[in-house]
């Protein structure tokens, strides 16, 4: 009992211990997460982005969408019922950086694929009044007219794969091909070979332009795609996921 008197009467040698419990403490709480295998679960239909998606989340990035909008739909009732059901860790696995923001001036977007044409798309970006008249956001008309060449997206691809991300030296080889690929598929040679490199993904001209790929193009087939890959439908507690 006597031993404890030190730390009871030295207010220093007190605050040492409280240190070091605390320490010890969040080792042990934080150190697991680090090695556990579970710590995202595995969850079917997650691939990474096709090099054009990729393109156009790098374009998000660049404009700063994520000021404005989030892409987490967080458990509560309310977000659930209004965007769909809420987002899992497995979902932005393969975002680096991560786009949950923190700030919804707008919607979240972490389930807007599908939700809108892709006519509707450019023509929101381009003057966002003309569809939505009381909008706050910003036009984003320069994007129809920056033309894409995909030269530089073989890095993208190889960057992603240091940081974790499965491309395969096939998908980064194919990467230039697929990219064109997607955006105008009526003139590639391996369609075939995108589809199967990318399940789910959706080639078509996606700015109404088939003259050239822009960052219109890009841009739109990253927001068509986000929260489309998980099929919610297959997971045996949809009920609970819907409601919780
Ligand atoms: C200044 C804040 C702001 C910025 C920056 C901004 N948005 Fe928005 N966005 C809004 C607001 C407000 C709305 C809701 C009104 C509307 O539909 O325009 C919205 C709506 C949207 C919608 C429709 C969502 C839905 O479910 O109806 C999409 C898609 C979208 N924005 C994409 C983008 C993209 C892509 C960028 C970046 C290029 C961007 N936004 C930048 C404020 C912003």
């Amino acid at each position: 009992m006597n031993r404890h008197a030190i730390f009871e009467k030295n207010s220093i040698v007190l605050t040492v211990g409280i240190l070091v419990m605390v320490a010890i403490g969040g080792l042990v709480e934080l150190v697991p997460n680090f090695y556990l295998k579970s710590t995202i679960e595995k969850v079917d239909g997650m691939r990474p982005y096709t090099p054009l998606e990729l393109a156009g989340r790098n374009i998000y990035v660049r404009e700063g969408c994520y000021l404005c909008h989030s892409q987490m739909i967080r458990t509560l009732r309310d977000e659930v019922e209004r965007y769909g059901p809420y987002s899992l860790a497995a979902e932005s696995m393969y975002d680096h950086p991560f786009q949950w923001g923190s700030k919804r001036t707008g919607p979240d977007l972490a389930r807007v694929g599908g939700k809108y044409s892709d006519d509707w798309h450019v023509q929101h970006l381009v003057d966002p009044r003309s569809v939505s008249p009381a909008s706050v956001m910003p036009g984003y008309p320069f994007l129809a007219k920056a033309k894409l060449t995909g030269e530089d997206i073989v890095d993208h691809l190889k960057v992603n794969a240091l940081l974790g991300v499965p491309y395969s030296d096939e998908m980064i080889e194919a990467a230039r091909a697929d990219f064109l690929a997607q955006a105008n598929p009526d003139a590639a040679d391996d369609i075939d070979g995108f589809e199967a490199r990318y399940p789910k993904a959706v080639a078509r001209d996606f700015d109404g332009n088939p003259e050239a790929v822009t960052e219109m193009d890009a841009l739109v087939a990253y927001l068509q795609m986000l929260g489309t890959l998980v099929d919610f439908n297959l997971y045996d507690g949809k009920a609970d996921i819907n409601l919780r």
